[in-house]
C-alpha cells in the first residue's frame, strides 16, 4: 500500500529496543513542529487528527490512556481502542473543552516532535484560534471535498494570514466521498487559489485526502495516483520552521532580565528571535542606540561560540553600557525602529468594547508602557473581508486603530518578526487581556512632530501671576452639584485676585466637544480632552475648575497623571442617587427614567465613586457656600 519512502520512518522505531539512550539521545535533539488545524465543524478535524496520532503511533502514552479513558466513558466500555474510539474521544475531548481553551494533541515520530492546536471553529471562538495559532509553525485548512471553500475556510485563512503563519495546508478531505475525483480537488484548489490571492497569501500546499481512510495521511494513496506531492505527514516532518526562518535574519533579542550575579558581570539574558550572534560581533542597543561588541554568549551549558534564532542566552558585552529590560539588542548595522505611534490590527478579546483613549497597558517584547488607541479607522467583517467605519471594536472583532504609546519602543512590523511586532493590551484596572495586536508601521507622525521647549516656563507662568497652578477636579452624578460649588469657590478665588478658569461639561459640550455624545466610549474621549486642556491651562498658570461627571475612575486617573503630583486635586461632590434625582433641576432623571435619555449617569450607565479623592464633600450634610469654604480652605492651606 505504501509508495512513500518516507513512510517506513514512522513504523515501529526499532532504536528503542534496541538503544534506548541513543533513541532518548536522538529523541531529545529532533525539532519541534507546532501547527494548527481549522475548518468548519464537519470537515473531519478530529478524524484527521486521530489518523495522525494513531498511524504514527509514538503518541505519548498518558495521552493515549486519558483518550482511552474517555472514549470508554462514551459508553464503548471492554473494547480495545481503536481508530474509530480514539476519534470519539478526541471529539469528546474537545467539546468538554470547547468554551474554555484549545486542545493541544502531542505525537512524535522518527524525525520531528509535533503539537497540535485544535481549536474550535465556530466564530465566537475568534479568540481561541487565536490563541492556538500564536505560536504554529503551520496551519492545515479542512476543507470537505463535497463542500468545497466555505465562509469559514475564508474566515480561519484570514485568520491564520494575520497571525502570519506562512505555512498553509490546504488538506481537502473526505476525497473517498467524490471518488477521489481530481477534476473536484482541481476545481478547489482553484477556488480557493483565487481567494488566497486576494489575502496576499504567498503560497500553500493542496493536500487531497481521507482522513477516514489514510490517504495520503502517513504514506501516498494508491487512489490519487494523479497527486504527486508529498504525503501529510511527510509534509510535516519536513517543513521549514519558523526558528530556522528567523535564523536568516539580522540578529535581534529583547532583553527579559539584567542579570548581575558577581560584580564583574553584567549580562542580558532573553530569547534569540532572529539571526545569529557570535562573540566579538558590533552590536547596539536600541533604543538609545548605544554600539558595542558582545564578549561573550552564555548559557547553562556553558559558553557558545554562536547563538540562533530561538535560544535562549545571556550576553555579556564588552563595555558597560545602559541596557535595561525591554531594550533590544540588535547587529550594529541594521538595528530595528523605535516609535512611540503605530497603525496596527486589534483582535479584541474583552466583553467590554474597546474605548479609544483611555489608557491600556500594551506589552510588547519585554516592555510594558502606557497607550492608547487614538483612532479607529475601520473594523474588518471576518465574513466578507469587507471594511466598516468604525468608532469601537466589541468581542471578537477585528480592526485596525492608530496606536499611541507614552515613551517610544523598540519594535519590527509583525510581517517581519512576530517577536517584537506582536503586543497585547491589557485592562489596567483589573488585569485582563482585551485584544491582541500586530504592528504594521510606524506613524511617520511620530518621528517628525518634536515637543518645542517653550521659552517662557511654566514655573514662569506661575510666577508672574503669584500662585501655584491646581487643577480642582470636581466629580459627581448629574444633578449633585458639582457646577454650583465649583461657580462659589472660583468667585471666592477672583476675590483673593487669584487667576482661575472654570471648565464645565454642559457649556464644553456645546463647543469643543459638541461631537460627543453619552456612550462609554464618548465619555472617555470628553475627559480626555478636557483634561488636555486643562492640563495646558495649568501650564499657563491658572488655577483650573472642572465640573464633569467623569464617572470612570479610568479616566480621572489619566488626568491626574497628565500633571506634575500634587497639582491633580480630586473632589468628589457625593450625592447619593434619590437625592440628585429628587431635585433633577434639568428633569433628565424624568427622562430617563421614561426611556427617553439613554446611557444616563446612575440609571443605566454607571458611576464609578472615587477610591481616594483628596476632598470629600457630603452634600446631605452641608450647604454649597460650606463646601466651597472647605475647598478654598483647602487650597490656601
Ligand atoms: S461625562 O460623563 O462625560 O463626564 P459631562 O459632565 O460632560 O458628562 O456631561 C454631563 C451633563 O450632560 C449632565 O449634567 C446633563 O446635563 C447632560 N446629560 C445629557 N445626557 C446625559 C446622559 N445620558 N448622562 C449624563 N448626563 C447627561
Amino acid at each position: 500500500m505504501s509508495k512513500d519512502p518516507a513512510g517506513k520512518a514512522y513504523e515501529a522505531p526499532a532504536l528503542i529496543e534496541q538503544d534506548i539512550d541513543a533513541y532518548l539521545e536522538a529523541h531529545q535533539h529532533k525539532s519541534l513542529l507546532r501547527f494548527i488545524t481549522c475548518g468548519s465543524v464537519d470537515d473531519g478535524k478530529s478524524t484527521l487528527i486521530g489518523r495522525l496520532l494513531y498511524d504514527s503511533k509514538l503518541i505519548f502514552e498518558d495521552q493515549l490512556a486519558s483518550l482511552e479513558a474517555d472514549s470508554k466513558r462514551m459508553g464503548t466500555q471492554g473494547q480495545e481502542l481503536d481508530f474509530a474510539l480514539l476519534v470519539d474521544g478526541l471529539a469528546a475531548e474537545r467539546e468538554q473543552g470547547i468554551t474554555i481553551d484549545v486542545a493541544y494533541r502531542f505525537f512524535t515520530t522518527e524525525r520531528r516532535k509535533f503539537i497540535v492546536a485544535d481549536t474550535p471553529g465556530h466564530e465566537q471562538y475568534t479568540r481561541n484560534m487565536i490563541t492556538g495559532a500564536s505560536t504554529a509553525d503551520l496551519a492545515v485548512i479542512l476543507v470537505d471535498a463535497r463542500q468545497g471553500v466555505l465562509t469559514q475556510t475564508r474566515r480561519h485563512s484570514f485568520l491564520v494570514q494575520l497571525i502570519g503563519i506562512r505555512n498553509i495546508v490546504l488538506a481537502v478531505n473526505k476525497m473517498d466521498l467524490v471518488d477521489y475525483s481530481q477534476q473536484r480537488f482541481d476545481e478547489i484548489v482553484a477556488d480557493y487559489r483565487d481567494f488566497a490571492g486576494s489575502l496576499g497569501m504567498e503560497s500553500f500546499l493542496p493536500i487531497p485526502i481521507s482522513g477516514l481512510k489514510g490517504d495520503n495521511i502517513t504514506s501516498l494513496s494508491e487512489q490519487t495516483p494523479w497527486y504527486s506531492g508529498p504525503s501529510l505527514l511527510a509534509h510535516l516532518e519536513t517543513v521549514e520552521l519558523d526558528t530556522e526562518r528567523m535564523a536568516r535574519h539580522n540578529f535581534r533579542m529583547a532583553v527579559q532580565w539584567v542579570n548581575r550575579p558577581k560584580l564583574d558581570f553584567r549580562g542580558f539574558a532573553g530569547l534569540v528571535s532572529s539571526g545569529s550572534i557570535r562573540p566579538g560581533d558590533a552590536i547596539r542597543v536600541q533604543p538609545s542606540g548605544r554600539i558595542t561588541t558582545v564578549k561573550s554568549i552564555v548559557t547553562y551549558d556553558g559558553e557558545l561560540a554562536e547563538a540562533v534564532a530561538g535560544q535562549a542566552v545571556t550576553l555579556s558585552l564588552s563595555s558597560e553600557i545602559d541596557c535595561a529590560r525591554g531594550d533590544v539588542i540588535t547587529i550594529a548595522d541594521a538595528p530595528v525602529e523605535v516609535a512611540d505611534q503605530f497603525e496596527a490590527t486589534l483582535v479584541w478579546m474583552d466583553e467590554q468594547e474597546m474605548l479609544p483613549g483611555r489608557p491600556y497597558w500594551l506589552k510588547i517584547g519585554a516592555s510594558m508602557v502606557s497607550a492608547s488607541i487614538t483612532r479607529p479607522k475601520y473594523e474588518v467583517d471576518i465574513n466578507t473581508m469587507g471594511h466598516q467605519a468604525a468608532n469601537t471594536l466589541a468581542l471578537n472583532a477585528i480592526g485596525v486603530c492608530n496606536i499611541s504609546l507614552d515613551r517610544a519602543v523598540p519594535f519590527e512590523s509583525y510581517a517581519d518578526n512576530p517577536d517584537l511586532g506582536g503586543f497585547i493590551l491589557i485592562d489596567r484596572m483589573n488585569n485582563r487581556t482585551v485584544a491582541a495586536g500586530m504592528i504594521h508601521f510606524a506613524l511617520r507622525r511620530s518621528q517628525n512632530i518634536h515637543w518645542q521647549s517653550l521659552e517662557i516656563s511654566r514655573e514662569a507662568h506661575a510666577a508672574q501671576k503669584n500662585q501655584q497652578p491646581r487643577l480642582l477636579w470636581f466629580t459627581g452624578l448629574s444633578g449633585s452639584g458639582k457646577s454650583t460649588i465649583a461657580n462659589l469657590v472660583e468667585k471666592k478665588l477672583h476675590v483673593l485676585g487669584k487667576h482661575s478658569f472654570l471648565l464645565d461639561g454642559d457649556n464644553i459640550r456645546h463647543g469643543l466637544n459638541r461631537d460627543l455624545g453619552f456612550t462609554d466610549a464618548d465619555r472617555v474621549e470628553n475627559i480626555r480632552r478636557v483634561g488636555e486642556v486643562a492640563r495646558l491651562m495649568t501650564d499657563a498658570g491658572l488655577i483650573v475648575l472642572s465640573a464633569f461627571i467623569s464617572p470612570f475612575r479610568s479616566e480621572r486617573r489619566l488626568v491626574r497623571q497628565m500633571l506634575p503630583p500634587g497639582e491633580f486635586i480630586e473632589i468628589h461632590v457625593d450625592a447619593p442617587l434619590e437625592l440628585a434625582e429628587s431635585r433633577d433641576v434639568k428633569g433628565l432623571y424624568k427622562k430617563a427614567r421614561a426611556g427617553q435619555l439613554k446611557n444616563f449617569t446612575g440609571i443605566d450607565s454607571p458611576y464609578e465613586v472615587p477610591e481616594n479623592p483628596e476632598i470629600h464633600i457630603d452634600t446631605t450634610s452641608c450647604t454649597a457656600a460650606e463646601a466651597a469654604e472647605e475647598i478654598v480652605a483647602f487650597l490656601l492651606g
